[in-house]
This record gives structure tokens, sequence and C-alpha cells, in this order.
């Protein structure tokens, strides 16, 4: 059985619903009280961007990770010892996911790995390459794969990548490595400005770990029911 064949089965393991984090894309802390509210516990984790976050800051961290697991979305990028400091004070707040900017390069990773290893409840992930940047694709998807491996070797646990990424991710950087995918949509959804999307059933069957979903359940009429749908289309999944 290979490496990814006994991922695959851990995975299958969780719950499909504890493998959908919601981007509180939102303006302030009564909009993203009101959004966990109304999706209990259709899904597992929240993610807090530099919107919400520079907005609301640790006391929101603190009233979403009461019912929730939390994904702080800070995309941290700067020299080792504040990337450092600031993975430390994002493990003080107690959030399960955060992340960095691989382009930061391997002493920066290094730091940050190093720093997260005093909170063992906290993933840490790298971005690779931004959707908004304008290196032609065939260049994106070499360079993802480069700081994916970069990542790896640093001691990070996984990367946000696009779907289409998250197979060969595995392939290179071992089935345990986390794969985090946005670009989720379904059905009739628009695509607004996401490029390259997949559907959550494809998102699995692609070997995504977690899905980041936000606008298609945000802006739903009833959120928790888009959420239910999501998870329904994930179990469809034959992986
Ligand atoms: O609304 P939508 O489902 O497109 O939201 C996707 C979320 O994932 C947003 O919070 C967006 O910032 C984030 N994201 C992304 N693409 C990346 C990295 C993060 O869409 N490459």
């Amino acid at each position: 059985m290979s490496p990814l064949e006994v991922k695959r089965i851990e995975m299958k393991q969780i719950e499909m619903s504890r493998r959908v984090m919601v981007a509180l894309d939102v303006n302030d802390k009564t909009q993203a009280l009101a959004m966990r509210d109304k999706l209990g516990d259709s899904v597992g984790w929240f993610k807090v961007g530099l919107r919400l976050f520079v907005a609301e800051g640790p006391d929101l961290i603190a009233d979403l990770s009461r019912t929730h697991q939390v994904f702080l979305d800070l995309k941290f990028h700067d020299i080792p010892n504040t990337v450092a400091q600031a993975i430390e004070s994002a493990g003080n707040l107690g959030v399960n996911m955060v992340n960095v900017h691989a382009g930061g390069g391997k002493p920066m990773l290094e730091a940050a790995a190093k720093a997260a290893q005093a909170f063992p409840d906290m993933l840490l992930i790298a971005v690779t390459v931004l959707t908004s940047d304008t290196m032609p694709k065939e260049q994106a998807l070499k360079v993802a794969l480069e700081r994916a491996k970069l990542a790896k070797e640093a001691g990070l646990h996984g990367v946000v990548c696009s779907v289409h990424e998250a197979a060969q991710i595995k392939e290179v950087c071992g089935a345990d490595f986390i794969t985090v995918t946005p670009g989720i949509r379904w059905g009739n959804q628009d695509t607004q400005d996401q490029q390259r999307i997949a559907d959550p059933q494809m998102a699995i069957e692609h070997g995504s770990d977690y899905l980041v979903i936000g606008r298609p359940i945000l802006h739903a009429e009833n959120p928790a029911h888009a959420a239910n749908e999501a998870v329904r289309m994930m179990e469809q999944a034959n992986y």
C-alpha cells in the first residue's frame, strides 16, 4: 500500500464536515459571530484573515475557539526572528493552524517551524504562490512545487494550494504533507475572482485534506444548508 493510500485511510476516519474551513471574510465581529451561529456544527473550522483580525484581534479568536478550530491566515513574511515571534504569539492565542509565506526563504521557514514546535496542537503551513501572482501558469506550478518542497524540508506541516496542484504536491512531499485548498465552487456558482476552481468531491479525490470555502457559504441564503451540500459532495468522493 502506498503512503498516499495510508494517508487517505486516516483522513477517511475524519468526518468530512471537520475538513471544511469557512473563510470568514466579513467586516466585523458581529457578522463573524452571527455566521458562526448560523453554521453551528455543520463545519469544523473558521479561517480568519487579515481584514477581520486587524479589525477585531485576539478577542474574536478566543470567541471562535470556544466552538470551532481556527486557522489564522495572516501569511507571515518577515525576517526569521520576527516571524518566529509572530508564530509564538499565534500559538499563545490557541489557534489550530497558522501560515507563513514560503517566499520568505528557508531560514525564515525553519525559524517558524522551530517556534511552532512549542505548540503541538497548531499546524504550520506555507502559502506557495498567491493566486494574484502574474507569473505564467506553468511557472507558477513549478514554483509552487519547489516552495512546497522547501516548506517540507524546513519542517512545516503542509501548504495552501489549488486542488489542481494537490496530488502533485502529495507525490513530491509525501502523503502526510497537508494540503489546504481554496477555490471551491459547485453547481452553477459564480467563480468570482477564482481562476482554477474545483467542486468539493473533486477536491477530496485530488488529495485535498482541508477545503477553504468562503462566498459559496457566506452568501448563501441558508449557509448551513450550503455547508451541508458541500459535505454531501465530499462524501461522494471515491478515493
Ligand atoms: O470566497 P472564496 O471561497 O473564493 O474564498 C476563498 C478564501 O481563500 C479567501 O479567504 C481567499 O483569500 C483565500 N485564498 C484563496 N486563494 C489562495 C489563498 C487563499 O482564495 N491562493
